[in-house]
């Protein structure tokens, strides 16, 4: 039957009735559950007896206390959303103080520039927050393989130099972006977006599959020029980066070299909203 455990030592005694904990898969998460997050659950449903989905809402990946605050906070919704699709899943939602006790503080890490574009470049010590969650579940659930959505790639790669750094003994599955009929990617965050404003933010991935094509026949500098124009055209939508970066270090790229795989990202405010979205070049 499907367990919603909330403390430490409750999480340790049913991974403890677990028998083959070498075959355990994690999805770690901050709730508000959709398609996206129940893609990565779905694969780790196929590739691990066992399952734990994580929701906390993380306090020190937020650098801004309003979005903290606005997060949405759906467990109850959530828990039946798990229950649907299998019994067999252990969904560990612990309490702030259970995670950081008195002390709700990220560790630093060093990750090689990683965290030092786009997303870690616009969100001050967001990464340092991420990777300090991260570890900290990992180090209680001790998982085989975690998933992670392409949704947010640049923190797929944080993950994966975390568990390389801290020799964390972890694999990390990287799963594709799960979208909405009309092309946006799905997040919590489209909730808070009005019907009509979410209906044209299709216009997000359009802009990026137009840069992909671009990417083909012209250089980094057009690409990024024409995107930025789509944007001065448009009074709802405000572009805060385009970037189009090599996959590995995430290097933002000024020529392009056919060796290298590249990525372009995106994000974007509208409606006092924060979106992201990316996509394979190459
Ligand atoms: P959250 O935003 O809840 O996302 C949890 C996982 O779901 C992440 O790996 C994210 O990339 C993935 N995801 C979200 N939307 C997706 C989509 N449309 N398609 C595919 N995957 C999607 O990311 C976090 O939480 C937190 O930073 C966390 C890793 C849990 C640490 O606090």
């Amino acid at each position: 039957s499907m367990l919603l455990v909330k403390t430490v030592n409750e999480l340790k005694d049913e991974l403890n009735k677990i028998d083959d904990s070498t075959n355990l898969g994690m999805v770690p998460t901050m709730g508000a559950l959709h398609q996206g997050h129940m893609s990565l659950l779905k694969k780790a449903l196929t590739e691990n007896q066992n399952v734990v989905v994580s929701i906390f809402v993380n306090p020190t990946q937020f650098n801004n206390t309003e979005d903290l605050e606005k997060y949405p906070k759906t467990l109850v919704d959530d828990v039946d959303l798990i229950s649907s699709i299998s019994k067999n899943i252990i969904v560990f939602a612990p309490s702030i103080a259970e995670i950081y006790q008195d002390r709700v503080k990220s560790k630093i890490y060093d990750f090689a520039g990683l965290d030092k574009v786009m997303e870690g470049e616009f969100r001050d010590n967001h990464f340092n927050g991420v990777g300090t969650i991260v570890e900290a579940l990992f180090s209680l659930v001790k998982p085989k393989r975690a998933y992670f959505g392409e949704k947010d790639f640049q923190q797929l790669r944080i993950i994966q130099k975390l568990v390389e750094l801290q020799k964390i003994p972890v694999e990390v599955i990287g799963c594709e972006i799960v979208r909405e009929n009309h092309g946006l990617a799905m997040s919590s965050r489209n909730e808070r977006l009005s019907p009509t404003i979410r209906q044209n933010a299709a216009f997000i991935y359009e802009t990026l599959k137009t840069a992909k094509h671009k990417f083909g026949m012209e250089s980094v500098l057009n690409v990024k020029d024409w995107v930025a124009k789509q944007f001065k055209n448009s009074t709802d939508f405000k572009l805060e980066y385009f970037e189009i970066t090599d996959v590995e270090t995430l290097t933002p790229a000024k020529n392009k070299n056919i060796k290298i795989k590249y990525r372009a990202f995106i994000a974007v405010y509208v409606e006092g909203v924060r979106l992201i979205d990316n996509i394979a070049l190459n």
